[in-house]
């Protein structure tokens, strides 16, 4: 275990990726294929989430998998003959991009037997990271990389303990979406104690305009408490009823993000952010942006 001198705060060095999840939203595509590995441009969108834990020096990385969830290992595994294929062609540009996902970061891979729900997903977690604070970056929510939310939760979890939740500011009406949170202010301007949060508020009855997206930085005493978290909504463990307890025990921070997050786990969202990705691409962006002005003017 790295310490970093304080002997109550032990380092993060552990990312947890959980993509277990059935998908169902994005039916029929997602019948053989996990979400997490449908294509953002050219890159699965896990691809990303991975690359995001290790700019933020997580390189050790366990991904919760589970039925027809293969191909996520395969992506992060050498593919010997489509590399030779590509040597032999002498086309080093190609041969790169299929070894970069293999030299990201030392994966490691449990199965979650039953997707019992994200809070189930994370106790799967709990051999792997023993009694270490770590990282749960969930795999089909994107954060621009220029964005270091990840970085900024860790010194925060570094500074004070405890664990910490990500949130983002969204509009009245979208708040009963999502987890919220009940806040209240801390000497910093981007941290604030999570006093409560309320999956899914009742219209008007939310605590705050905050909702909860999908980066945590957890304390391993998250654990001892999904041990004894009953299931809940549909019948799932939930990670928020778990965080729930450490609020009310002042154990939970959160980090206010006003950057760039990207959803992929909806058809909606995914198009948006296909879009928006496209159009930031040096090599496609020339040709995308006019084509789609176009076909947009075209339209009745
Ligand atoms: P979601 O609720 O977005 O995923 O969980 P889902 O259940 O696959 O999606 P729908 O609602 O059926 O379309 C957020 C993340 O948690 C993972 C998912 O894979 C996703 O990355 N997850 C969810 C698990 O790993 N296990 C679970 O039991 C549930």
């Amino acid at each position: 275990m790295v310490d970093t001198g304080d002997a109550r705060t032990p380092a993060v060095t552990k990312a947890v990726v959980p993509a277990a999840g059935l998908g169902t939203r994005f039916l029929p595509a997602t019948k053989a294929t996990p979400k997490e590995m449908l294509p953002v441009v050219d890159k699965p969108a896990i691809q990303y989430v991975v690359e995001e834990a290790v700019a933020a020096g997580l390189d050790d990385v366990l991904l919760i998998t589970g039925r027809s969830k293969r191909s996520i290992e395969d992506h992060f595994d050498r593919a010997y003959e489509l590399e030779e294929a590509l040597a032999t062609k002498e086309d080093w540009d190609k041969l790169a991009l299929v070894r970069e996902s293999s030299e990201l970061a030392i994966m490691h891979y449990v199965r979650q037997g039953d997707p019992k729900g994200l809070g189930h997903a994370v106790l799967c977690a709990a051999q792997h990271v023993g009694s270490e604070p770590f990282a749960v970056l969930l795999g089909d929510d994107l954060i621009d990389s220029r964005d270091p939310l990840l970085t900024r939760m860790i010194d925060v979890r570094d500074q004070f303990g405890g664990s910490v939740v990500a949130l983002m500011e969204v509009d009245p009406e979208e708040v009963s979406l999502y987890g919220c949170a009940a806040i209240a202010p801390t000497a910093d301007d981007d941290v604030v104690m999570v006093t409560d949060l309320v999956e899914k508020p009742v219209p008007g009855s939310a605590p705050s305009r905050w909702i909860v997206i999908g980066r945590y930085v957890c304390d391993s005493a998250v654990f001892g408490v999904l041990r004894e978290t009953q299931p809940g909504r549909g019948g799932e463990i939930q990670l928020t009823d778990a965080l729930k307890v450490l609020a009310a025990k002042g154990e939970l921070r959160g980090v206010l993000f006003h950057g760039r997050r990207y959803d992929t786990g909806n058809k909606l969202d995914y198009l948006r952010t296909m879009v928006m990705f496209a159009t930031q691409r040096p090599d496609l962006s020339s040709e995308f942006i006019p084509w789609l002005r176009k076909y947009l003017e075209g339209m009745p």
